[in-house]
């Protein structure tokens, strides 16, 4: 591996702990304005202190992200569809690498849909992709999709996160599950998971903990954040789970820490 594409990761990665809290905004792309991110310039900026990296997509990166900041930018260079189809495999490669050299990318991303109608096209961009960012030393992450008639057990997360390793992918993204040691083991590169669907609080973190313990190298974590009554609670907790191996309880207990003294200043704001 080449420098550049070494020294990106490591802008990611963080080398001191080997892990990575990226924060997931980029859900507009096929969901509109999603609950949360109506306005997405408010939402990411309180959390960008306790991010490691920022995914999300050119369109809210250039309108919504002050330039002068120095988070690493995970590019969304995937789309083409809307949750109004029943089958959301149908993306391509939406950006040219030249455009994510201009904007800095630290790493771009694209979904791929193993076991849906459009599997080898999006396999297909996948490297293609890796072509191209190869070319100019930035990694590139491969969500693994899943597709809303496939299940996300061990067996099709591991198949689709192994394929896109094997494409080139250098990180790859996917769902946690039962089980989750047999998908990392068998991926060559590092493993983070999505948060998926808002879970309570406590839940997620336990997500967390077990991910990290079965091999993942951290999250890319999106609603169970920005749709948390605290998220700045919420993305300090995962972080010290991911970065400081705290337990549950206790990251759990940075959460509401985090709520309780919000919701004191407020009090205090309005008694003024
Ligand atoms: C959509 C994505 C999202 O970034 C991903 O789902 C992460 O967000 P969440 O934690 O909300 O699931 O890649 O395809």
């Amino acid at each position: 591996m080449d420098w550049g594409m070494r020294n990106r990761l490591s802008r990611i990665i963080k080398p001191a702990t080997g892990k990575t809290v990226m924060l997931a905004v980029d859900h507009g792309y096929f969901q509109g304005p999603t609950t949360g991110l109506k306005n997405p310039g408010k939402t990411i900026k309180p959390l960008l202190p306790y991010a490691d990296a920022l995914m999300l997509t050119r369109g809210i990166l250039r309108s919504q992200v002050d330039p002068g900041t120095d988070i690493p930018i995970i590019l969304r260079v995937s789309g083409g569809t809307s949750v109004l189809k029943d089958d959301l495999s149908d993306e391509e490669i939406t950006v040219s690498i030249e455009e994510a050299v201009r904007l800095n990318a630290s790493a771009v991303a694209l979904s791929v849909f193993v076991g849906a109608e459009n599997e080898r096209q999006t396999l297909v961009s996948l490297s293609r992709l890796v072509n191209e960012a190869q070319t100019y030393g930035i990694p590139v992450l491969a969500v693994t999709a899943v597709g809303k008639q496939m299940v996300r057990d061990a067996r099709y997360l591991g198949l689709a996160s192994r394929i896109s390793a094997e494409l080139g992918a250098h990180v790859v993204k996917t769902y946690y599950c039962d089980g989750f040691k047999q998908v990392s083991s068998s991926v060559p590169v590092p493993t983070v998971i999505a948060g998926g669907k808002k879970l309570p609080e406590r839940d997620a973190l336990v997500m967390t903990k077990n991910a990290i313990a079965s091999g993942a190298v951290g999250v890319d974590m999106g609603r169970n954040i920005f749709q948390s009554d605290s998220p700045v609670g919420m993305i300090k907790a995962v972080r010290a789970i991911v970065h400081q191996g705290a337990g549950v309880d206790a990251a759990y207990r940075i959460y509401e820490a985090e709520k309780k003294t919000k919701a004191a200043k407020k009090k205090v704001g309005k008694g003024r």
